[in-house]
């Protein structure tokens, strides 16, 4: 569903603005999905040490979001901190990550508020540490009555294990409603299939359920890899990576890929024309050798 709140376009950069104007606005994707990589590089590429990618990454956030918000994007959803990054990373490097998110959250509320931006979280929050999760839930319930963009960000978030918690809820919700009504899980299968796992059943238990699936999927630091990240839900996304590396993406970039999305003809499995359904001749022996 396309928002409704007062385009700010007029905010927008000159270059960015001109842009925008070049794209069509009935076709801006509800959702954007972005693997943010390329911090460690950015740092490198400069000798500074890997925790300076990350503050400029930080920044770089702040300004991607500012633009969504003001081209009214529905939902933007951010990989920030994967289950892997936390269990591979040295101590000090998540240490100083949860650090920069709980002073992100809290210098950028009041931005958030200007911008009408609603905060949401996915992943494994539950482990991140209290002071971490006591922040994360304060940004959300500040924001909770925003009506622009939704921000996600994905945090201690992992696909593989966001799809196997998301069985294991479906399993559960069929074995209460099998008891609710008094029936064999079998039995309760033979007269509702929609009761057990299913496409439906499945997506609405993720941590996305609230999110509709991402249309364009960004990786910046040219790397073609998905790297566990809404496995599920980027079934039919278009898939845009650029070279650039996440410190240096802002708003004009996002904006470029989403010209790139427009010029692509999304197909879901169809033809994408409408061509009669006639007749064909059987197939042609595939001949081997
Ligand atoms: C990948 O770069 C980036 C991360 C693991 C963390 C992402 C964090 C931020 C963008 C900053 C903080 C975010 C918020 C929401 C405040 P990398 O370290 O893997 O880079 P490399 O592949 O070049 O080493």
């Amino acid at each position: 569903m396309p928002l409704t709140q007062p385009l700010r376009v007029h905010e927008l950069s000159s270059e960015e603005a001109a842009l925008y104007r070049t794209l069509d606005p009935t076709r801006i994707p509800e959702h954007v999905a972005i693997i943010m990589d390329g911090n460690g590089r950015w740092a490198g590429k400069r000798a500074m040490k890997r925790f300076r990618g990350h503050q400029q990454g930080a920044e770089s956030v702040h300004f991607v979001v500012e633009t969504a918000s003001r081209i009214n994007l529905p939902y933007l959803t951010l990989y920030a901190f994967s289950l892997e990054n936390n269990l591979r990373r040295p101590k000090s490097e998540v240490s100083f990550l949860m650090k920069l998110l709980r002073s992100y959250l809290v210098g950028n509320v009041k931005r958030m508020q200007d911008n009408n931006v609603r905060m949401a979280y996915i992943g494994r929050i539950h482990e991140l540490p209290e002071e971490v999760q006591e922040t994360m839930q304060w940004a959300e319930a500040e924001t909770a009555k925003n009506t622009g963009t939704t921000l996600t960000l994905a945090l201690n978030y992992g696909s593989r294990c966001e799809i196997v918690d998301a069985a294991r809820l479906t399993m559960q919700n069929t074995l209460a409603e099998a008891k609710r009504r008094g029936i064999s899980v079998e039995d309760l299968l033979a007269v509702d299939e929609h009761a057990g796992i299913t496409e439906d059943s499945l997506s609405a238990a993720m941590y996305t359920h609230a999110l509709p699936d991402p249309d364009l999927l960004i990786r910046t630091s040219g790397e073609m890899r998905i790297s566990n990240f809404l496995l599920w839900q980027i079934a039919y996304a278009e898939l845009h990576v650029t070279d650039l590396l996440w410190p240096d993406f802002r708003g004009l970039h996002l904006l470029e890929s989403i010209a790139e999305f427009q010029r692509r003809d999304r197909r879901y499995g169809g033809i994408g024309q409408v061509e009669t359904d006639e007749e064909l001749p059987d197939p042609a022996p595939v001949l081997h050798g």
